[in-house]
């Protein structure tokens, strides 16, 4: 990773610091080293392991939940499933086998070449997309699995009763943070506004906006759904920049390339946004009782009833609770959708 730091330390020597913002995009997506174009983040011997991979009953329901939309709608032109940042492709997969005829097409929106090759391994006829412009038009579900936390954020920090930004600066061979002016104040005015008069510190999503936009323009010209499912929070604020390696949280400013940085998601930020572009906002509902909404505990019983090994029955249980505990992921993990205005009421959010 010594060029992403000789990268990092390039830019920062320009004026003496960098955005927290500019300090992710290039240890991330630096073309050559950046940790979503190179790495192999996810699963066991990757970094991290997602709800896909935890348990089959999460594709399985969200899969079912896809189909019931379908029905809704009940289009005369045929579907597409998009998987945004579609991982190693577990999450398409397990949808896909909930109704697999040849009336729905699935695609995967994603920039890591490794998971790309992983992707086409699982799902061969699935199409590959680099941004929502390449997508071609048709009703469209859209699906976000801790997707919109792998983006920059800007962070702002209240000093002595005035706001300043959070810069990264290096020390020899430290980076470090710092403390300075606000570079894009129109950002920070329109985001402050949407945070308690109390709060001392908080964090904007630099690529929400134009996520959100770009998908609700693609589904009031097709129609369709965007479900997103990520942690984060919908009231409150504070410092959730975090960084992620061998399974262990690091000091996110030490790995710069080798590490997963993220933060965690403000569902507040996505509503606001919906609305600027007139669309229905569902949500947020916690990760646990949109599975079990959605039945995930009668899923459980009828997998474990076509089972008669002990160690299967068991291995489900543990990780249907692995998703939807409250200590573990099920509370933390929250989710939401956005669809075209007075369309459509999709099922789980009650
Ligand atoms: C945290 S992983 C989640 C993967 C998957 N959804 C899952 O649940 O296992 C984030 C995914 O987003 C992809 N990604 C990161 N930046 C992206 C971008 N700018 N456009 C598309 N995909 C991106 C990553 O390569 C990865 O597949």
């Amino acid at each position: 990773m010594e060029k992403i730091k000789s990268i990092l330390t390039e830019e920062i020597n320009k004026k003496g610091y960098i955005s927290i913002s500019k300090f992710m995009e290039i240890s991330l997506t630096d073309p050559e080293e950046g940790y979503y174009i190179n790495q192999k983040p996810l699963g066991k011997s990757g970094d991290f392991i997602t709800a896909p991979d935890i348990t089959q009953i999460f594709g399985e329901v969200i899969g079912a939940w896809a189909i019931d939309i379908i029905n809704k709608i009940n289009s005369k032109s045929s579907f597409q499933i998009i998987d945004l940042g579609g991982g190693r492709g577990t999450l398409l997969n397990d949808i896909k086998r909930v109704r697999s005829d040849n009336s729905i097409s699935f695609g995967f929106l994603e920039i890591n070449k490794k998971l790309m090759i992983a992707q086409k391994q699982i799902f061969p006829e699935a199409k590959h997309y680099k941004s929502i412009s390449d997508i071609p038009d048709a009703p469209t579900i859209f699906i976000g699995n801790e997707f919109l936390d792998v983006f920059p954020i800007k962070q702002y920090i209240k000093i002595n009763k005035a706001w300043k930004e959070v810069f990264v600066t290096k020390d020899n061979d430290r980076f470090l943070y710092c403390y300075k002016d606000i570079e894009d104040k129109i950002l920070f005015e329109e985001n402050k506004k949407n945070f308690p008069n109390e709060a001392d510190f908080f964090e904007v999503n630099t690529k929400i906006k134009k996520i959100v936009k770009d998908i609700s323009n693609f589904l009031k010209r097709n129609n369709g759904i965007c479900l997103f499912i990520d942690y984060g929070y919908f009231k409150g604020y504070g410092n959730t920049l975090q960084a992620i390696k061998n399974h262990e949280y690091v000091d996110p400013l030490s790995f710069p390339g080798a590490s997963d940085l993220t933060s965690h998601i403000n569902f507040s930020q996505i509503l606001n946004e919906s609305k600027n572009f007139e669309m229905d906002f569902f949500g947020p509902i916690s990760q646990r009782n949109f599975l079990i909404n959605l039945g995930a505990l009668e899923r459980l019983e009828i997998l474990k009833k076509s089972t008669n090994s002990e160690k299967i029955k068991s291995d489900l249980d543990v990780g249907l609770l692995r998703v939807i505990e409250n200590s573990q992921m099920g509370e933390l993990f929250k989710v939401c959708a956005i669809s075209p205005k007075n369309k459509l009421i999709p099922e789980g959010f009650d």
